[in-house]
């Protein structure tokens, strides 16, 4: 089934697009990493997905029904976790989720059941009479995170749910999304950090200036960019005769020596790492290995010509 289909949506604000004729899908049962810098659109497409912003052209399937019309049915399976914190600082933690609970037509042993079992999900449960304020920036992402999830959503939306708050919070996040995506909840998850995607999603949408600029598997956008993967070998008895030997490999470009170190660059996806190490162990001992692939990153950078992070974010 397909969870969430966007066809052609075109979002302006005054004479600035923010969505440019976005097309993506989600399948059921999917971790979807949507991927962009700030300006890149993911939270207008967000707010265009769960009906918080109107879009000017284009169509939205969620759940294989149109958006528009079944607007109110289809916004009772989603849970969005917006940008900024949501939560009330003056009711506790256990009266946050029973009011957005009620919200979703829970009530009695349901209610109070399912405000339980998600503190606890969060790992909350020890803190439900306390008020947020007490909190640390992750507790309250866990308690908001938490407000989205209490009526056990079909489809779960994050927009960038780990910005500026603890490792340890960071780590519960990614757990809980794995937990929950393994129990059948799909989940579109909007960040900047690569390393969470690459941890997270099996399939990655990247997003810049209101356009998708690539859609796949992490392999496959590594794949697309005809990268060079560098090789540094630090050995024993680096030899005119053994750098010749390297030389001939097919796909190898270049072979340098500096000091004891030598320095390769490789034909992407040649896989050329063992031919190199099977060619080296012949001359003598190896101290150090060291093989760098293209990453998300080097896709970004290809495709765009920018860091996906401001510099002074990182
Ligand atoms: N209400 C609005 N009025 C005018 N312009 C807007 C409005 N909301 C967003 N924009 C513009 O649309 C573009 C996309 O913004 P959006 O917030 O979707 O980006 P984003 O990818 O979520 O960025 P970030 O990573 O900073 O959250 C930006 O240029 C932004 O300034
Ligand atoms: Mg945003």
């Amino acid at each position: 089934m397909t969870v969430i289909h966007v066809e052609n949506i075109v979002k302006r604000y005054g004479n600035h697009i923010a969505l440019d004729h976005v097309d993506f899908a989600i399948n059921e049962g999917e971790i979807l990493g949507l991927l962009g810098p700030n300006g890149a659109g993911k939270t207008t497409l967000i707010h265009a997905l769960t009906g918080i912003i109107r879009f000017d052209s284009g169509r939205i399937h969620v759940f294989e029904k149109n958006l528009v019309q079944h607007l109110v049915d289809i916004k009772s399976q989603i849970g969005l976790v917006t940008q900024e914190i949501t939560i009330f600082h003056d009711l506790t933690a256990k009266e946050n989720l029973q009011f957005f609970g009620r919200i979703y037509g829970l009530r009695g042993a349901t209610l109070k059941e399912r405000v339980e079992a998600t503190l606890a999900l969060v790992g909350l449960a020890g803190h439900a009479s306390k008020l947020p304020s007490k909190f640390s920036g992750g507790m309250q992402r866990r308690l908001n995170i938490a407000c989205a999830l209490v009526h056990q959503p079909r489809l779960l939306i994050m927009d960038e749910p780990t910005v500026g708050i603890d490792a340890q919070s960071r780590n519960y996040i990614l757990d809980t999304i794995r937990k929950l995506n393994k129990q059948g909840t799909t989940i579109l998850y909007t960040t900047h950090y690569i390393e969470e995607v690459q941890s997270l999603a099996k399939r990655v949408v990247i997003m810049d200036e209101g356009h998708i600029i690539a859609d796949g598997t992490v392999e496959e956008l590594v794949s697309k960019i005809h990268h060079e993967e560098k090789i540094k070998l630090e050995i024993e008895d680096p030899s005119e005769t053994m750098l010749k030997k390297l030389r001939r490999i097919e796909g190898i470009k270049q072979v340098g020596l500096i000091g004891k170190e030598v320095h390769i660059i490789s034909q992407a996806g040649a896989g050329n790492l063992d031919r190199v190490l099977a060619i080296a162990r012949e001359f003598g001992k190896i101290y150090s290995v060291e093989a760098e692939k293209p990453s998300l990153e080097d896709v970004f950078l290809t495709l765009t010509g920018k860091r996906l992070r401001d510099a002074e974010e990182e």
